[in-house]
């Protein structure tokens, strides 16, 4: 059996949560392979909306294991709030959830890095989620982390302390922090409590025993690509790997078995945090998009910025990821606009170009649009592709077109539901 890929082409928030917890109905295990709590991935069942952190999204289907690989980042204090309010709702999470030993932990000292690295940084700043994400894969790569697989050692407390003592004396290299470390500590170390009873695998052969059992595995992507450490536009990024080559590192799967890979864009692209966005918009148009999408971030609640979509960009994504087939989500939400834009190409250096220079922020760089004429239509309650509106369908199909990959599911609303499947014209190789 092969590991399908689900993941975010633009820069985060396009919708992975819906639609995993759609398709994971299909699957057997869903798997978190990076990021962390610097993720929300929301879900709207039945009117109720769940936001997601760190546990799957394939959570709420039954029969289901969800892995949280380790390549995942772990804030025990978040990942127990997350618990807690999905068996609130009813659902007996420890069954369903399986945590890979190799998973590093968030430590309260590395939010306070977090914290105190932005404060300093000042309008330099990457606009992080504060949730210490980066604090905590710098530990993993410097080699001094913490992982999840160490709280069930007797030694634990004492590589705790020894890592907060190294923290607290970089700390003091920055101005002082509103941050109350007793009381997280004590709710940190509570959670600890709570997490040695859920179950902890040795995820690499938990992953590879399933698939030689011909279970089917999901891998959800956080973030976007262009947030990728590598290939995202830097310094303005996470701080891991977001692309489809880290479901192998971030769960112990060899390239052989990365099957589909599914790759969702909004159908006009938003971004939170500092950095370049060429497509932004900057006038009503931003923010008529961001009140009739909601646009405000799932995890920190900041207003997300707001532009066209931009298919050199998406192509690029693409091309990173090798993704096989699209959704598009949100198209809802361009319903009331009377025209409709692409970026399909860029101008910089004096010529026309579909190719992303080194740096997004480069001087001069103006993207190209093409108009659409909108459909001005309700479109949310429509589940049959052939019944939307044709300026609906020539929009998708101009983007099918651009992009050259099929797009196979349009979302036209928040709810589980409000999703259409497309059979693509298009001839693939
Ligand atoms: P994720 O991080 O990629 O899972 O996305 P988020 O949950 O952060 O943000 C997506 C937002 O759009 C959430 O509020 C979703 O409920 C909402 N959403 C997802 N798909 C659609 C859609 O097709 N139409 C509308 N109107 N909202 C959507
Ligand atoms: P999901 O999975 C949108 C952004 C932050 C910031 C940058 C670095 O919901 O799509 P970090 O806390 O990771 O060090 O912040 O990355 N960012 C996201 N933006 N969606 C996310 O996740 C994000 N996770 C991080 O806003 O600009
Ligand atoms: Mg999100």
């Amino acid at each position: 059996m092969q590991v399908d890929v689900l993941l975010g082409l633009q820069w985060g928030d396009e919708g992975k949560g819906k639609i995993v917890d759609f398709l994971a109905d299909k699957y057997d295990l869903v798997c978190r392979f990076q990021g962390g709590p610097n993720a929300g991935h929301t879900l709207i069942i039945n009117g109720h909306k769940t936001v997601l952190h760190t546990i799957p999204s394939g959570i709420f289907r039954h029969d289901i294991t969800n892995v949280i690989g380790n390549g995942v980042v772990i804030d025990p204090s978040t990942l127990c709030e997350e618990i807690d309010e999905l068996n609130d709702l009813g659902l007996n999470v420890t069954e369903r959830l399986i945590i890979a030993k190799k998973a590093h932990l968030i430590l309260p000292t590395h939010r306070m890095l977090d914290a105190a690295s932005e404060k300093a940084k000042g309008l330099d700043k990457i606009g992080s989620t504060l949730r210490g994400i980066g604090p905590t894969y710098m530990d993993k790569t410097g080699r001094n982390g913490l992982r999840m697989g160490d709280i069930l050692r007797s030694d634990f407390q004492d590589k705790y302390t020894a890592l907060k003592k190294k923290h607290l004396r970089i700390l003091k290299m920055y101005p002082d922090l509103d941050f109350d470390l007793e009381a997280e500590e004590q709710k940190w170390w509570g959670s600890v409590d709570i997490l040695r009873k859920i179950q902890q695998v040795n995820g690499e052969y938990f992953i590879n025993q399933a698939l030689q059992q011909g279970k089917s595995v999901l891998a959800e992507g956080a973030q976007g690509s262009m947030l990728d450490i590598d290939f995202g536009t830097y310094p303005f990024v996470t701080s891991s790997n977001t692309v489809t080559s880290a479901v192998c590192s971030g769960l112990g799967v060899a390239p052989g078995r990365i099957g589909k890979v599914i790759g969702i864009t909004k159908a006009y692209c938003t971004r939170v945090g500092s950095g370049p966005f060429p497509t932004e918009l900057h006038d009503e148009t931003g923010e008529k998009l961001r009140q009739a999408g909601h646009e405000f971030g799932a995890t920190t609640g900041r207003p997300r910025r707001c532009g066209w979509i931009d298919i050199p960009q998406l192509k690029y994504s693409i091309m990173i990821n090798g993704v096989t087939e699209l959704t598009v989500t949100k198209a809802d939400v361009l319903s009331t606009f009377e025209t409709i834009k692409l970026a399909t190409s860029y101008q910089y250096d004096g010529r026309d170009t579909m190719e992303l220079p080194f740096d997004l922020d480069q001087a001069g760089l103006t993207p190209q649009y093409l108009s659409m004429d909108g459909w001005e239509s309700d479109i949310s309650g429509i589940d049959d592709y052939e019944v939307l509106p044709k300026n609906v369908k020539d929009f998708i199909e101009k983007m099918e077109q651009l992009l050259e990959v099929p797009i196979s599911l349009i979302s036209t609303g928040p709810e589980r539901e409000a999703l259409l499947s497309r059979e693509s014209s298009m001839v693939t190789a």
